[in-house]
């Protein structure tokens, strides 16, 4: 029986599983635990069960000489040093695939919803400011006959290819090595699907919004740090885009009155795009099948550093 901590309740009934066979301490806050409480969580175990929000890093893992096993609930594993757990010969698992579906379609909500400024007309109804119908008010764009560009051609990507296909409009792919700039200004949205490593951070700075259409739209589903906060804010204000719809941002969270909170033609949620019962379910599956796997010796069934097995 191996120690194990796991850095939140999750939803379902995975942890059963994991508390059958090792001894679990599950960490019951809604906040995250702090850089102390993580590290003394997992001082004393063997197998980590951790969030995105949870920073996994070369410090922690060589102050915790007893962990042999991280599984990530993410599919995201840019919290965790990959590098530092492989050199310790730690498997670290993550929950690829289950939460693809779901994430293209928030992805795609997100578009909709900023493309036809469900934000601003839900609040004229709210703020009673729906005096009649009226010819031009609220003007969108469509999605349909629109070119959406995909930035990151993997699976969450080609979900949300396939659903904008299926809306009408056309389909760019701009993918790693791709020159990014020329595909930006035939987009009229620009949707990200990368994942965040050293060559994705910033990916999306001032010279790639200008590159954009001024009547174009952006939406992150990636991570908040794949787009420049302050040139995002900067291009809202000044006309440079559209508009922007956001499911992640940089920081994480927003802290209430930061200023992109201030920039016009904004959307933005706090990081749900795998948030439905089904899919946050079966990644809490995925990752017990990930950390029971690695204690019980064998090799993780959705592992992100696989050379760990060399
Ligand atoms: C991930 O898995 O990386 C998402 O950001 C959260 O589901």
């Amino acid at each position: 029986m191996a120690r194990c901590f796991v850095t939140r309740e999750l939803p379902g009934s995975a942890l059963e599983r994991l508390r059958a066979e090792h001894e679990v301490e599950v960490w019951s806050q809604r906040l995250p635990p702090s850089p102390d409480g993580l590290r003394a969580g997992v001082a004393r175990a063997q197998g980590l069960l951790c969030m995105l929000t949870d920073p996994v890093d070369a410090e922690l893992i060589a102050a915790c000489p007893d962990l042999g096993a991280v599984a990530n609930y993410a599919v995201g594993t840019d919290n965790v040093d990959l590098d530092a757990a492989t050199e310790r010969g730690i498997a670290v698992g993550n929950t690829p695939d289950v939460l693809t579906e779901t994430t293209a379609d928030l992805a795609l909500g997100l578009m909709l919803a900023v493309m036809r400024r469900l934000r601003e007309a839900e609040g004229e109804v709210r703020a009673g400011q729906w005096l009649t119908w009226e010819p031009a008010r609220l003007l969108g764009r469509d999605l349909h006959d629109s070119t959406v560009l995909v930035v990151g051609a993997g699976r969450i990507g080609s979900a949300v290819a396939r659903r904008v296909e299926g809306f009408g409009a056309r389909v760019l792919f701009a993918g790693r090595g791709d020159s990014l700039e020329p595909l930006l200004a035939r987009a009229d949205v620009v949707t990200l699907h990368t994942p965040l490593s050293d060559s994705t951070r910033g990916l999306m700075g001032a010279a790639q919004l200008r590159a954009m259409k001024p009547t174009a739209y952006l939406v992150n589903t990636a991570r908040g740090p794949v787009v420049d906060t302050g040139a995002l804010r900067d291009a809202l204000r000044d006309g440079v885009i559209a508009g922007a719809a956001l499911d992640v941002t940089d920081p994480e969270p927003l802290p209430p009155g930061h200023p992109l909170l201030d920039a016009p033609n904004l959307l933005v949620v706090p990081h749900i795009a795998s948030a439905t019962h089904a899919t946050r379910e079966a990644m809490a599956e995925m990752a017990v099948d990930n950390l029971l796997a690695a204690l019980s010796g064998e090799r993780m069934p959705h592992c992100a550093n696989p050379e760990v097995y060399d």
